[in-house]
């Protein structure tokens, strides 16, 4: 059950609901993390003000977008892939225009347009709102590109359009870039410095949401524990920010806890947490307000000091355990997750007993499990040698999967016989006679529907479960 996020959501495509004077059919797909499908939104927003409305139908489609993800090669290829399928539909209707965005575009600028015959188009994350005049350079019939990093684009201005299915759930944006270094990590360069989004607008965002209907946000950003608002600009730029600035600054648990406040009623997620940035500060706020699910997304990447070190993340094995320690003080029925790459350069057999040994501690919820693929541009590519071995890769992370399967299926078996609260989101895949939603702590339970509807926060008597989900019983309504 190894889960990446590329593979979970790839290639989902929004709809929106139809501007009647629109005539123009956008067709627009998305790969990669949460941010790229917020994105997305914010892309047929600006879009509808030029005459699109989004189509399913890629063969309809007089304009096809797709929001790209650079992380891992094997995201990149799925891209190409998915280029050769627009380039056979192309072939029947020649007026087809299509366009790549997101973090690839913003990694190969120019030779996309070279080594892609079929893109007329190439937009980088910062300059979505270029669309227009990029379009009417396309409609004339020359390619348009944009890949221009921003120090202070949020898109805290537009309001993205939303068509999800559920009409539950939504993702809310609230820093962009990030300027962390990881050394085997593109997004510093694909999606430039780090700068965060007006309160107000996050705000006025979440309670639109609630008016519509929405009953749980993800505050999204690559590194939400480094948000910081002063008045706008890079957050490295904060030291030279006014008193006035700095005594109204708000940081990540202030804007937590304006969230919570603002919609009492709305479950409040976010993500993701860099254990380095992680404050108490943020987890005494999330035990403090029952709406903020109690579920910590905690990338480690690796449980071995010096690989930790050559990563650049900054933190130690032992500053690790002393945050779960006080998650686990401090909210006792936290559920945590992670992210780990096995075989980064000059991992031994011992760093990986050191990652192995990390999870006996830890004992996490879930997890997204890679193996290390060398990512051009970065520190990692530049100065180490891609070392380890493609097979001992793979061996390694099939250990790592195997031991989180082991930890999912202790963590899920704690919920049987107990009570939980879950929002229903949709039908289960499995069954059309059952409903499926997640638990405050993000676990997903599934149970018969009987008389409740999507969007009904309802308890649910666990019967059984797998390694990866909840099975139960529905007793009443929570809400
Ligand atoms: N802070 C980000 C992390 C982005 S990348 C966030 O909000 O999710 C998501 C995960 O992809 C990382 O935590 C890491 O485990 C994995 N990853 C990133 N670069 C990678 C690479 N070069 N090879 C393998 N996995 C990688
Ligand atoms: Fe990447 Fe590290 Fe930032 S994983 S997104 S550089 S926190």
């Amino acid at each position: 059950m190894e889960k990446t996020i590329d593979e979970s959501k790839q290639g989902e495509r929004l709809i929106l609901e139809p501007k009647v004077n629109n005539t123009r059919k956008l067709f627009i797909e998305s790969y990669g993390c949460a941010m790229n499908f917020s994105d997305s939104e914010i892309v047929a927003s600006i879009l509808s003000e030029q005459g699109f409305n989004t189509t399913q139908s890629l063969e309809d489609a007089d304009l096809v977008l797709v929001n790209t993800c650079s992380i891992r090669d094997k995201a990149e290829q799925t891209v190409r892939k998915r280029l050769e399928k627009y380039n056979a539909v192309k072939r029947i209707n020649p007026k087809m225009k299509v366009g790549v965005l997101g973090c690839m575009a913003e990694r190969l600028k120019t030779k996309f347009l070279e080594e892609e015959k079929i893109v007329d188009l190439v937009v980088g994350p910062d300059a979505y709102k270029d669309l227009p005049n990029l379009l009417a350079e396309v409609d004339e019939g020359r390619d348009a590109i944009n890949v221009i990093l921003s120090k202070e684009e949020t898109y805290g201005d537009i309001a993205p359009v939303r068509l999800n299915t559920n009409g539950v759930t939504a993702f809310v944006s609230i820093t962009r870039g990030c300027d962390n270094m990881c050394t085997f990590c593109v997004v510093p360069f694909t999606r430039g410095r780090e700068r965060s989004r007006d309160p107000q607008s996050i705000i006025e965002e979440v309670n639109d949401l609630w008016n519509k209907g929405y009953k749980e946000i993800t505050l999204l950003g690559q590194n939400v524990d480094s948000y910081l608002w002063y008045g706008g600009g890079l957050k490295k730029d904060f030291i030279k920010a006014s008193d006035m600035q700095k005594a109204t600054a708000v940081n990540f648990a202030q804007l937590l806890e304006l969230c919570a406040k603002a919609q009492p009623k709305m479950r409040i997620r976010f993500s993701t947490s860099n254990p380095q940035d992680l404050t108490l500060d943020v987890i005494e706020t999330m035990a403090k307000f029952d709406n903020i699910c109690k579920h910590i997304h905690l990338p480690v990447q690796s449980g071995s000091n010096r690989i930790l070190k050559e990563m650049n993340r900054l933190h130690t094995r032992e500053e690790y355990f002393q945050l779960i320690d006080n998650i686990r003080r401090i909210i006792p029925n936290c559920a945590i997750s992670q992210d780990l790459i096995a075989g980064f350069p000059t991992e031994t057999e011992q760093d990986h007993q050191d990652t192995l040994s990390l999870m006996d501690y830890v004992k996490y919820n879930f997890g997204y499990m890679f193996t290390y693929s060398e990512r051009p541009g970065t520190l990692a590519e530049r100065k180490m040698e891609d070392d380890v071995p493609e097979e001992t890769k793979k061996r390694r992370l099939a250990e790592i999967v195997q031991r989180q399967r082991e930890h999912s299926e202790i963590r899920t078996k704690e919920y049987l016989n107990t009570v939980v609260e879950v929002l229903i989101e949709r039908q289960s895949k499995k069954s059309d006679a059952q409903w499926s939603g997640r638990t405050s702590q993000n676990i997903v339970a599934v149970f018969p529907k009987e008389h409740y509807n999507v969007g009904d926060l309802v308890k649910v008597k666990v019967t059984d479960c797998t390694s990866a989900t909840l099975i139960g019983e529905a007793i009443e309504l929570s809400n």
